[in-house]
């Protein structure tokens, strides 16, 4: 029988990319969504490209009454994976409570009643961002390198919620956890179906430089070109939200399935990392499109390089990075393409 999964936060960003991955590898999927940082349509585009629209429930997963009426709707499910959450950096310094609140009680929430409804596995989005800056000789950074206290209030939660999940299944809690901490995810599906819905400026460089080459936004700006790097920009893992979405079905299959350690870490990424630099050169090469660029000055808070050893995932759960990065990157501009065609922006 298919294994029912519910995906919180299905219908944003990798969410989606996920549901479709878990869809193609035989999984029946419930999303669930408040549509505060994503749109219904999304379901469209799962549905085209997977020819099977996933059930969607609209909830807010810090009310538990709510919450709980879903799960005595789908009695059938069988693993979680949590992408809802606020994930602004700079919006959580401004609006700490919204954050903790939104990150934690959601969390706290399904926790508590997974035992309840016999849900026996989550799979939580966690970040790089609890490495904080790792010492130059911890590069790549590995699951267990030292952490740093994180920088912002998200970073915050992110550290938290990993504490909570592991303090919960210390306890002796009925069910099992992975945690993966992601790069830098960026891309988009290669049928342009789903991608990446950034709200008004992107701060992320992705969207930021798309927006740029489809002339929404004037110049990008490269923040900083003084660091300890080789071109002196800075240094981030980025991987495909595709590939990352893969990984979800690998640590799902392995969390429901096998006879393992109740709760495991791991990085995704590619392994390597770019230069803010070199994704704008490879952007440009990529898609044929001369980007409008100029140095500024350093971004207040950003790391000055990160980059992930992935070989934990690569070999416990058989999953690899594999789409190269002009892809990526092609991938990421043909979606920028498809908004302006259905004028979304
Ligand atoms: P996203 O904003 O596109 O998706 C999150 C979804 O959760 C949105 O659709 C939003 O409407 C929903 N949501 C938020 N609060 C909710 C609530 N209380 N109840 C129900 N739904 C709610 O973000 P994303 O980029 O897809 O990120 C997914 C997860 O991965 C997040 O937990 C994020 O912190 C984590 N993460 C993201 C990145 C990144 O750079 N995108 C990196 C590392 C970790
Ligand atoms: C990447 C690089 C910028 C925009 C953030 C969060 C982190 C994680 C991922 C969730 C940096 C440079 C950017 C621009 C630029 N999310 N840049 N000009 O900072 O690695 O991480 O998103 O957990 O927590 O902090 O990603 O895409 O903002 O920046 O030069 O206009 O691009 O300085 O070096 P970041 P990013």
């Amino acid at each position: 029988m298919k294994q029912t999964i519910l995906v919180t936060g299905g219908t944003g960003f990798i969410g989606s990319h996920t549901s479709v991955e878990l869809i193609e590898a035989g999984y029946k999927v419930v999303i669930v969504d408040d549509l505060s940082n994503s749109k219904i349509e999304v379901l469209d585009g799962i549905e085209k490209i997977t020819g099977v629209r996933p059930a969607f429930e609209k909830i807010d997963l810090r009310d538990k009454n709510a919450t709980e009426q879903l799960f005595k709707k789908y009695p059938d499910i069988d693993g979680i994976i949590h992408f809802a959450a606020s994930k602004a950096v700079g919006e959580s310094v401004q609006k700490p409570l919204l954050y903790y609140r939104n990150n934690i009680v959601s969390l706290i929430n399904l926790l508590e009643l997974m035992p309840k409804y016999d849900v026996k596995g989550i799979i939580f989005s966690s970040s790089c961002t609890v490495y904080g800056q790792p010492k130059p000789e911890n590069l790549p950074v590995t699951e267990d390198a030292p952490h740093q206290k994180a920088t912002s209030p998200y970073g915050n939660t992110k550290e938290i919620n990993e504490q909570i999940i592991y303090d919960y299944i210390h306890s002796g809690a009925p069910i099992k956890s992975i945690i993966l901490r992601y790069f830098n995810p960026i891309g988009a599906h290669s049928s342009a179906l789903i991608g990446e819905l950034p709200n008004g400026v992107p701060n992320n460089l992705i969207p930021y430089v798309t927006q740029t080459a489809m002339g929404i936004r004037k110049q990008l700006t490269i923040f900083g070109n003084d660091y300890n790097t080789p071109d002196g920009t800075c240094i981030r893992d980025y991987i495909y939200v595709v590939d990352l979405a893969k990984a979800h079905v690998a640590a799902m299959a392995r969390v429901l399935d096998k006879d393992t350690e109740p709760i495991e870490y791991f990085n995704i990424g590619t392994g390597k990392g770019n230069s803010t630099l070199e994704i704008v050169e490879t952007f440009e090469k990529a898609t044929g499109v001369k980007l409008n660029w100029k140095y500024g000055p350093r971004r207040e808070g950003d790391i000055e390089k990160i980059w992930g050893d992935c070989t934990k995932a690569n070999k416990v759960l058989g999953w690899k990075a594999e789409t190269p990065l002009d892809d990526v990157l092609r991938s990421a501009w043909k979606w920028q393409q498809k908004l302006r065609e259905d004028g979304v922006m």
